[in-house]
């Protein structure tokens, strides 16, 4: 009896022992982002709020393994971080500095001027003078309070229209066109040790181009500090624009800044007809079923295509490893894209490296190999 107990006890710890080795080996297995780009570009990825209050372990796992680097998806958006006029809420993105230190990843914040997200009582203002109060108090209180804590800054978001003219927006009505340079003076004065850079959508196009080097080039005039620009990476897998991405990194590195690119994601799902290619989140559609066509699966097929795709984007940040600080995602996995609710709600989207299950798809393996295996890029 004594010997079958001993028996079966050494054969349990056999199999605990083997399961553990497996585990082992599938964790040092799966390449890491962050090690394979380490002398090229940080890697980096959007954090949610359940993952800043570390309650989606997986995703949390994937964070450590793999990004060197995050950006806060929300919570430190005008809206959250300052709701009254008195009222700051710091908790989050406090935490998300500690999570960060701690892991020894590097925090783009974002953001602090933007027309969207904003606090209703700052919407609702009726004077010039007192959004010039907030736009100054916000800006110094908030950026001042993470200098040297957050790496970079995302100073001023999506400033300018589809044909490069400046939106019109609550801060453009208020404070005249030099609102933007005058965002980067505070910003340079409140977070002196803090990169700065303006970030938008679609600035890889050429006319929206054109606007956001006018902006650089006015900050630059004015003596005030940009270190970078962000172009946001929101496209499809079907027709990245590589030749307009690569033409405006050279463009924008010929001002002497960094080109970052802040919130890659490639949509799998049909874009809603006659709707441009925009990340503008108040630019929404309807549902219809025909639009949301991968709700079980995600077939080979688009697989490869996404695949390709990323690999294609990669080669060329490749190409381009000495002009680009950084390249982040706009979430960790599938399962908590914003894509699964935008620019439609309530659909299956599958733009990101890991699936619904925290899994590698093949476009991650697509993009290691950009790396590993050479680059193939072509000149245009
Ligand atoms: C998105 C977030 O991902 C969503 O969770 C939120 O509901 C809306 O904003 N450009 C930006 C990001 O600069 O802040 C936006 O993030 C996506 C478009």
């Amino acid at each position: 009896m004594k010997k079958k107990i001993s028996f079966l006890l050494s054969v349990s710890a056999l199999l605990i022992a083997g399961c553990a080795t497996n585990q082992k080996a599938t964790a040092q297995t799966t390449p890491s982002l962050k090690e394979t780009f380490k002398n090229d570009f940080l890697i980096g990825t959007a954090m949610n709020t359940q993952q800043i209050e570390e309650k989606d372990p997986a995703a949390d796992a994937l964070i450590k393994q793999q990004f060197n680097a995050v950006t806060p998806e929300n919570i430190m958006k005008a809206e959250i971080i300052q709701p009254g006029w008195d009222t700051y809420n710091f908790d989050l993105a406090d935490k998300l500095v500690a999570y960060a230190q701690k892991n020894n990843i590097k925090v783009n914040a974002h953001t602090l001027i933007w027309h969207s997200q904003l606090p209703s009582f700052m919407r609702h203002m009726q004077s010039a003078d007192s959004v010039k109060q907030y736009f100054e108090k916000h800006i110094t209180t908030v950026a001042s309070r993470y200098d040297g804590k957050v790496y970079s800054w995302d100073v001023v978001n999506e400033a300018l229209n589809e044909d490069g003219t400046l939106r019109n927006s609550v801060f453009l009505r208020n404070l005249g066109d030099n609102y933007i340079v005058e965002a980067f003076r505070l910003a340079q004065k409140a977070a002196p040790n803090t990169l700065l850079y303006y970030n938008d959508y679609n600035i890889e196009q050429p006319k929206k181009r054109a606007g956001a080097i006018a902006i650089i080039k006015k900050i630059q005039a004015a003596g005030v500090r940009i270190d970078g620009v962000g172009i946001q990476g929101h496209w499809h897998m079907d027709n990245p624009p590589l030749q307009d991405i690569e033409q405006s990194i050279k463009e924008f590195s010929a001002l002497g800044i960094k080109v970052a690119f802040t919130e890659l994601d490639l949509s799998a799902l049909p874009n809603p007809r006659g709707r441009a290619n925009s990340a503008d989140i108040s630019n929404t559609a309807q549902y219809n079923e025909q639009a949301n066509p991968y709700t079980k699966s995600f077939p080979d097929s688009a697989q490869q295509k996404l695949a390709k795709s990323y690999a294609d984007i990669f080669n060329l940040f490749l190409k381009y490893k000495n002009n680009i600080s950084r390249v982040t995602f706009w979430g960790v996995d599938d399962g908590q894209t914003w894509l699964n609710d935008f620019p439609v709600r309530g659909r299956t989207n599958h733009p990101l490296l890991f699936d619904r299950q925290y899994q590698p798809k093949p476009a991650f393996y697509s993009v290691i190999e950009t790396k590993t295996k050479g680059s193939s890029a072509k000149a245009f």
